[in-house]
């Protein structure tokens, strides 16, 4: 059993407070993301769990052992880095069996369990060439193969894909995702790509400036943030943040000359807090063209004048104005054609979140 149980973790260099409280418990075989912007803490943390950094304060317990005074090689943890540095003179075999040589296990098992982790990443026909000979993917993969040649009970990576372009990062993304469900193995993956967090985590531990600001499942994170900051976080594009003010009785957000009708079921929770400024939050998707004579529950019309078109594709980003603030909506391919063109969408208060401009949480 694997868990990992950090309690009131703490780390300063110097006049920096990388870590100020952190308290989070991965149950075995999760796949966990630390996920957050440059700079909150991420790096840190991880490496105070492989043992490479000390905490100033608090415990780290693998497996039910606190492992503070443990280092990193009794820990029994393999951890792949962004810069996947392998012994550049050595061949892949080598490169993979390299730990394990050190721990003076027998050659044959050893060319076992090379063959094994090579197969699982596709590399079995590199074992003879050297890092020079492979492309950064390949590279990449011999890294990880090194990790789990060991058979760590606990996988640590540090924004492994960051070197790799867009399509081989999507690649090693599946890859990685299929390595955890064959293994099984606790795994906890730090990045700051949003996209990433989303696609692989069982569980996100969103970080901001050393503190986590939400955890949860990826979709509970995405339809229910608590604060501004982790709704505008995840999803993109971006979560568009429209200053408004909410009635009295919470029937309706203002927005500019606009009414935009609360529906019955959210309006309880609202009421309460009397007139007041709120921050209407809306992702992209939570608008669509209005079609002509379209009734439902929850979705109210809006008239706008698009100022900008981005076509992908098959979707297109449509940007117009909205109490002084550009807004971007996720439309169809075909719904708008020109700019200055006048549009009527239709807005799902359904999902909308409403945010308190006094604290930045979401009501
Ligand atoms: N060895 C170090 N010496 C001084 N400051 C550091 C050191 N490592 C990290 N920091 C600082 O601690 C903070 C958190 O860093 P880090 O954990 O690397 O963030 P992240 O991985 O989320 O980008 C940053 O302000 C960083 O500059
Ligand atoms: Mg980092």
């Amino acid at each position: 059993m694997t868990d990992v149980t950090l309690s009131g973790i703490h780390k300063r260099f110097g006049a920096v407070h990388a870590v100020r409280g952190v308290d989070l418990a991965i149950p075995d075989g999760e796949f966990t993301v630390l996920v957050g912007p440059s700079g909150c803490g991420k790096s840190t943390l991880l490496r105070i769990i492989a043992g490479l950094e000390e905490a100033d304060a608090g415990t780290v317990a693998i497996g039910g052992q606190v492992v503070n005074h443990l280092p990193p090689r009794e820990r029994n943890v393999a951890m792949v880095f962004q810069n996947y540095a392998l012994y550049p003179h050595m061949k892949v075999y080598d490169n993979i069996a390299f730990g394990l040589r050190a721990r003076k296990v027998a050659e044959s098992e050893i060319g076992e369990r090379v063959k094994r982790a090579a197969g699982m990443l596709s590399i079995g026909n590199l074992l003879d060439r050297l890092p020079r000979q492979l492309s950064g993917g390949q590279r990449q993969r011999v890294a990880i193969g090194r990790a789990i040649v060991r058979d760590a009970r606990l996988f640590l990576f540090d924004e492994p894909l960051s070197n790799l372009d867009a399509q081989l990062r999507d690649d090693m993304r599946s890859e990685i995702k299929r390595l955890h469900r064959d293994l099984s193995t606790t795994m906890i993956y730090v990045t700051h790509d949003q996209i990433e967090a989303m696609t692989l985590a069982d569980r996100i531990v969103l970080l901001r400036d050393g503190r986590i600001e939400q955890m949860g499942a990826p979709l509970d994170l995405f339809e229910r943030p608590a604060t501004r900051f982790v709704a505008g976080f995840l999803g993109s594009p971006a979560m568009n943040f429209v200053p408004a003010r909410l009635s009295a009785d919470a029937s309706v957000v203002e927005v500019d000359a606009a009414m935009l009708a609360v529906p019955a079921g959210r309006r309880a929770s609202l009421a309460g807090r009397g007139a007041s400024a709120v921050v209407l939050g809306l992702r992209p998707e939570h608008m669509r063209r209005f079609a002509d004579g379209e009734q439902r529950e929850g979705v109210v019309r809006l008239g706008v004048t698009i100022e900008l078109i981005q076509p992908t594709g098959s979707r297109t980003y449509a940007t117009f104005r909205l109490a002084g603030v550009p807004v971007v909506a996720e439309l169809q391919a075909h719904d708008v054609n020109r700019p200055n063109e006048r549009l009527d969408l239709g807005v799902d208060m359904n999902r909308a979140v409403l945010i308190d401009p006094a604290t930045d949480r979401v009501l």
